[in-house]
């Protein structure tokens, strides 16, 4: 038997800005080329997505890393786009993907979790947010 941890296998933990940006850019890669999110991305994103990226970057080097890295609030910017759990659901999914395919160890596993937290805050807050909408119309 052999104990020894087979390096090869292994992938490395989220510990740079370097990492943080190599996990934005592949997880944007698979979001754009997914056919049911990928439209609402392209379309509202069309010809900036490189800046995009760049707040990407600094959204989850605060969040991740504990960088402080991004302020604002991301979440209003969501409100207009008629998204809904459908939509949250395979954003998770191919998150959970691109971090579990590139890396692992307790980042990964904190990227996973507080992209769930987050997509059901963000998620909430939208049916929040549609709810007064209608109430005040
Ligand atoms: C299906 C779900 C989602 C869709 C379709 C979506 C779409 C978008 C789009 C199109 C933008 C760019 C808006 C613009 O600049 O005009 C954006 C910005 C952003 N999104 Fe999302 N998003 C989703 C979920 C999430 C989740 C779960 C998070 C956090 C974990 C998140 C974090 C952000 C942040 C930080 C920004 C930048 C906000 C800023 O301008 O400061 N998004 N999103």
């Amino acid at each position: 038997m052999n104990f020894e941890p087979n390096y090869q296998t292994m992938k490395n933990d989220i510990g740079t800005l370097k990492d943080v940006e190599f996990l934005v850019d592949q997880f944007y890669l698979a979001v754009q080329h997914d056919p049911f999110i990928g439209p609402i991305f392209n379309d509202r994103l069309s010809g900036r997505w490189e800046v995009h990226h760049k707040k990407l970057y600094r959204f989850w080097h605060t969040v991740l890393l504990r960088r402080p890295d991004y302020y604002g609030d991301p979440v209003p910017i969501h409100f207009q786009m008629n998204i809904n759990d459908l939509h949250f659901n395979q954003w998770l999914m191919i998150w959970v993907k691109i971090v579990d395919e590139n890396f692992e160890g307790t980042i990964a596993e904190r990227a996973k979790l507080r992209g769930k937290t987050m997509a059901n805050a963000f998620l909430e807050k939208i049916l929040k947010n549609a709810k007064q909408e209608n109430q005040t119309k």
